[in-house]
């Protein structure tokens, strides 16, 4: 199963604020994201988790907390205690891809232990303001396939060497 980071990333390398919000308004790009994620497990933290307030549809959720007692308050959604054990959770599933969601912690981590395949980085043409970022990764590990050039941003696809 390929593990695949889908992020949209201000020029500054913003990806959300604090309180959880995203800080643009993109249509464009969420309809990327979602035509990409449709129908494939997604991976995300508790927070990114909480921001949505219900399940997207048609994805299979798992989420990581380190909270024994979370209660997503949806039935179907998956979690668990560690990435690694969301991520053995996932190739359960029989699809050829999963994406890791986010957030900020969660992205750190993931490319720190070296766990993703694939990156889809929107890189938008303007900073943001925010406090959590993607974190800066060595591109000369990754290969660029594609490149995706839209109105407000351009969407690069990478692939671990
Ligand atoms: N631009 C984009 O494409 C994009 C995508 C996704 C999110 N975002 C933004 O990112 C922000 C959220 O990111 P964030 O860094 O604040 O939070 P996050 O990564 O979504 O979630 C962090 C939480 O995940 C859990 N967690 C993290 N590592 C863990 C581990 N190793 N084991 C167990 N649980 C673990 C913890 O949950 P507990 O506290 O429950 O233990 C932690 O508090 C928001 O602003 C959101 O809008 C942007």
């Amino acid at each position: 199963m390929r593990r695949i980071i889908i992020v949209a990333i201000a020029k500054n390398f913003v990806i959300g604020r604090a309180n959880g919000d995203m800080p643009w308004d993109v249509k464009e790009d969420f309809e990327h994201f979602k035509k990409t994620t449709m129908g494939y497990p997604i991976l995300m933290g508790r927070k990114t988790y909480n921001y949505f307030q219900k399940p997207l549809k048609g994805r299979e959720h798992i989420i990581i907390t380190r909270d024994p007692n979370f209660d997503p308050h949806f039935p179907e959604v998956k979690v668990f205690n560690n990435i690694e054990e969301g991520l053995k959770y996932a190739e359960t599933i029989p699809k050829d891809r999963m994406f890791i969601l986010g957030g900020g912690e969660i992205f750190k981590q993931v490319l720190e232990k070296d766990l993703a395949d694939e990156m889809i980085i929107s890189h938008l043409d303007f900073e943001a303001e925010g406090e959590v970022h993607f974190p800066k990764f060595d591109e000369s590990k990754w290969e660029i396939t594609d490149r995706d050039r839209r109105a407000q941003f351009e969407i690069v696809y990478y692939k671990k060497k």
